[in-house]
């Protein structure tokens, strides 16, 4: 299938799309007599909602539940710590807990080695794909009030319909984000920097995935995050001075880092030919030893080199290291990464955090992240640095784990200096200041505005270290690199299309003159 682009370029959606994590398309259940095919639920719902629902109004009593209920048993064991006592075990718990502690060691052993002992699960447990279910045990990924209110939108609309009421809604908020009637659905909406055309944007996807097409099964939340995706694309590429893109899990893997041949590199290489700032703004820090920073980024590094950049593309990009805390870019004639004196780009607000104060809530920091380790009996090594302090599982665990630590510490830590608990996948960090604060800093250095930047993130739930960045600018939402891959390639045609369209207003302006 051909998308037409207006002016010259013809974009083939299906090569663009290839890169997709396709969602699985699930064959109809087997249904009984009274199930009912979603289809038909909603026309129930539809009808069983009265005229005010249908307006927004309705889909008010469905607020979005807090992620976390406690359902623990009343009695509890009291500790010393007010603050963890809240979620401190009763003594049946603890008892119940130490007689299953063998059980539980060589339940990790089988989810390790599966082939070693089938007796727990049986036969069916041995393979390692069983131990990847038992890991992968929700959808703590997955958590967006707004994307979860499209959802839920969807059980009385039809995929259309939510979509041109979400368009509209998203233009009223933008001209009064305090009392618009979105702001009232979902309160904890922040601000839109531009328009979402999101009717085109979901014709464009369904064309491909056929959303509308299907009887039983909604949009997931993927598939919605998707959408909300190409609408901001099309909605960033004409103005668009300045992109960043979180590292870990947005251009590499968790932890790994560019690899020469990586695909983005020339991505990368050419938004700056574009004329386009490129910052990498990442939570990992490396106070004082650029080379570490160099260390991850060698594959662009070494491709500037090779292509021998001009200074002047090579001077838009940078790196924004330990969420806001160090600012590097690239030297002029060897293109490796030197630190830009605080003193060019730090706000007044950074540079008025006291030192005392930041080791103070590092203390705390680490106290916290340690209580956690030990309450859910996870063996972990820290790292301390100047600006940052993290656990780092030494024992197998789950993500929900180091959720649950994050979480906590994000909740109960107290301090004068803003700091960031996050859980990043493989580790939780508690850093100072966050990424909104970096990029407020970065922007203000290079003179660009909210409405000209966009962030590429992963982490954009309550324990993400992605999510402080929408107060400063729009984002997209992706699940990892190949998901990056793909929306930039459809930004770049995007600003191919808008260079395009403005030569040509160029040309007809000019020939307008010289009729004249
Ligand atoms: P991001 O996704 O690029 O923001 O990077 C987050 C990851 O960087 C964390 O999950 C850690 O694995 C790693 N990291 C390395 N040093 C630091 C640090 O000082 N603070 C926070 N994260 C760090
Ligand atoms: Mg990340």
């Amino acid at each position: 299938m051909a998308m037409q682009l207006s002016g010259s370029i013809n974009v083939k959606m299906s090569t663009l799309l290839t890169p997709f994590s396709v969602p699985a398309h699930p064959s109809p259940p087997i249904m009984s007599v009274r199930d009912r095919s979603y289809r038909q639920r909603r026309q129930h719902n539809r009808q069983s909602v009265s005229t005010a629902a249908q307006q927004g109004e309705g889909l008010q009593q469905q607020q979005p539940q807090p992620p976390f209920i406690n359902t623990r048993p009343k009695s509890r064991t009291i500790l010393t710590d007010p603050a963890l006592a809240e979620m401190s075990l009763s003594e049946e718990e603890i008892e119940a807990d130490m007689a299953s502690a063998a059980k539980t060691a060589s339940l990790w052993e089988l989810l390790n080695n599966p082939e070693q002992d089938g007796t727990i699960f049986g036969n069916r447990a041995r393979s390692a794909t069983d131990a990847n279910v038992l890991r992968r045990k929700g959808h703590l990924k997955e958590q967006d009030f707004l994307i979860d209110f499209m959802r839920r939108m969807h059980e009385t609309h039809s995929c259309l319909e939510v979509m041109t009421k979400m368009e509209k809604w998203v233009n009223e908020h933008r001209k009064d984000p305090l009392r618009s009637r979105l702001k009232r659905l979902v309160p904890q909406l922040g601000q839109f920097f531009t328009p979402l055309h999101l009717v085109d944007a979901f014709l464009e996807y369904d064309e491909v995935f056929k959303l509308s097409r299907r009887k039983f099964i909604p949009p997931n939340f993927a598939e919605l995050r998707h959408v909300v995706n190409i609408a901001q694309i099309h909605a960033s590429a004409k103005n668009l001075r300045l992109i960043t893109f979180d590292a870990d899990g947005t251009l590499y893997a968790d932890g790994c880092h560019f690899e020469q041949d990586n695909a983005m590199i020339a991505h990368i290489i050419n938004l700056l030919q574009c004329d386009i700032h490129v910052a990498i703004v990442t939570a990992a820090g490396y106070p004082g030893e650029a080379h570490k920073f160099e260390g991850r980024l060698a594959g662009l590094l070494g491709s500037f080199r090779k292509l021998n950049l001009p200074a002047e593309v090579t001077d838009r990009f940078h790196v924004m290291g330990g969420e806001c805390n160090y600012l590097l870019r690239v030297t002029p004639e060897d293109k490796r990464l030197e630190f830009v004196p605080d003193e060019e780009w730090k706000t007044e607000e950074m540079c008025r955090w006291h030192e005392d104060d930041i080791q103070y809530m590092l203390d705390g920091a680490e106290m916290l992240l340690m209580k956690g380790a030990k309450r859910l009996e996870l063996e972990v090594s820290v790292m301390r640095k100047p600006r940052s302090v993290g656990i780092i599982p030494i024992s197998p665990t789950i993500y929900e784990v180091l959720e649950d630590i994050a979480l906590s510490a994000q909740t109960q830590l107290v301090a004068n200096v803003p700091f960031c608990a996050f859980n990043g996948g493989n580790d939780v960090f508690v850093d100072c200041g966050n990424k909104s604060l970096g990029l407020q800093a970065l922007m203000t250095f290079l003179g660009i505005q909210p409405h000209e930047t966009l962030h590429v993130g992963d982490r954009f739930t309550l324990s993400g270290n992605d999510s402080a960045t929408r107060d400063m600018c729009s984002v997209l939402w992706v699940a990892d690199p190949n998901e990056t891959g793909f929306f930039v390639r459809l930004l770049l045609k995007d600003i191919a299309r808008s260079s395009l369209e403005a030569q040509h207003e160029q040309t007809m302006r000019r020939k307008l003159l010289l009729d004249v």
